[in-house]
């Protein structure tokens, strides 16, 4: 039969990252621009009573399946068969379409399980509501990452920005295609360095561990900031938005998030106009993101990255949606 399908996403953080593991608030945007697609092929099972699931990586960023991504994806399968009460055996190639660059912050694991827990569905005839999908998405992250707040599971599957906090997410009144023109721009850079979300939430919660007072002022002040950043957008204040991301990159790369050429990528960004700027995602490398205010400025801001160093960049233009 046909092969069952699943797509997914890519996100950017615009506030929040890190603290949000602790519970502080953090606002997320989908790119809708950046998608992974997995196919699911059943094919008849041998005799010897196993399943037989095999996963392989095509795509614009062709990479062997790392271990770390494969365990991920095996237990999603595990609980796959639990949570859609699979009886009888489950055998099929997933071959999963990535467009999403790996370990740069934009969440490509969470964008790869969502997309391969849609395919199994649709594959052994098991739709999954939106709980079942996001608890199944968590589950192979928490594998994956160590720790992990369920921003990126939920962000790889949603239309709008996200607001969230404590394992759930309101939608924020914010168009990513339409109206236009956009109010704001935002530039996402790769930095081209792979970071690693699992030892940067590592490297923090020892950190953090060492010093409970350095973790508190961390969190109280990240969560601040993404406060007023919401009211800012809400408002559609850009200037004090990006004020607030430029902060929150500072109290990150204090603690060790960050790597000079992502520095160097924020200073530049700042230096050709851009509102605001910080790293985005789990960071020791990996991505940042600029705010670059109106429309106009947005391709010297990424101009500015790339001399400093960016491998490249993309332009997401969002809106507020106006009351008729
Ligand atoms: O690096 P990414 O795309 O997986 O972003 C992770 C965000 C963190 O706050 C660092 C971790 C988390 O689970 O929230």
């Amino acid at each position: 039969g046909r092969p069952g399908v699943g797509r997914a996403h890519a996100k950017a953080i615009l506030l929040g990252e890190h603290a949000v593991v602790y519970g502080a608030p953090a606002l997320v945007m989908p790119m809708p621009e950046l998608t992974v697609t997995v196919h699911a092929t059943r094919f008849a099972c041998p005799g010897d009573g196993a399943d037989k699931i095999s996963f392989a990586i095509a795509g614009q960023h062709p990479a062997p399946v790392t271990p770390l991504v494969t365990d991920g994806l095996r237990y999603l399968v595990e609980k796959f068969r639990e949570r859609a009460a699979v009886t009888g055996r489950m055998c099929a190639d997933v071959l999963i379409d990535s467009g999403i660059p790996q370990g740069r912050g934009l969440g490509s694991s969470a964008a790869c399980a969502r997309a391969a827990v849609l395919a199994l569905a649709d594959a052994f005839g098991r739709p999954l509501d939106a709980g079942a999908v996001y608890d199944l998405v968590q589950a192979s992250e928490t594998v994956a990452h160590g720790r992990a707040s369920g921003i990126d599971a939920l962000a790889t599957g949603a239309t709008a920005p996200l607001l969230f906090r404590g394992g759930s997410a309101r939608e924020l009144p914010i168009t990513m295609s339409g109206p236009r023109p956009a109010d704001g721009v935002f530039v996402v850079a790769d930095s081209g360095a792979g970071g690693s979300t699992k030892e940067a939430v590592e490297l923090l919660r020892h950190r953090f561990e060492q010093d409970e007072q350095i973790k508190e002022a961390f969190v109280r002040r990240v969560s601040d900031l993404t406060v007023a950043a919401l009211r800012d957008l809400e408002a559609g204040r850009l200037t004090g938005f990006g004020a607030h991301m430029t902060e929150n990159h500072r109290l990150l790369r204090d603690l060790g998030i960050s790597t000079a050429p992502i520095d160097a990528m924020v200073e530049a960004a700042l230096a050709a106009g851009g509102l605001g700027a910080k790293i985005t995602g789990g960071g020791l490398g990996g991505c940042m993101i600029a705010l670059a205010g109106d429309p106009g400025r947005a391709e010297a801001v990424a101009h500015g990255i790339e001399a400093a160093g960016a491998v490249r960049t993309w332009v997401v233009p969002v809106g507020r949606v106006r009351q008729s």
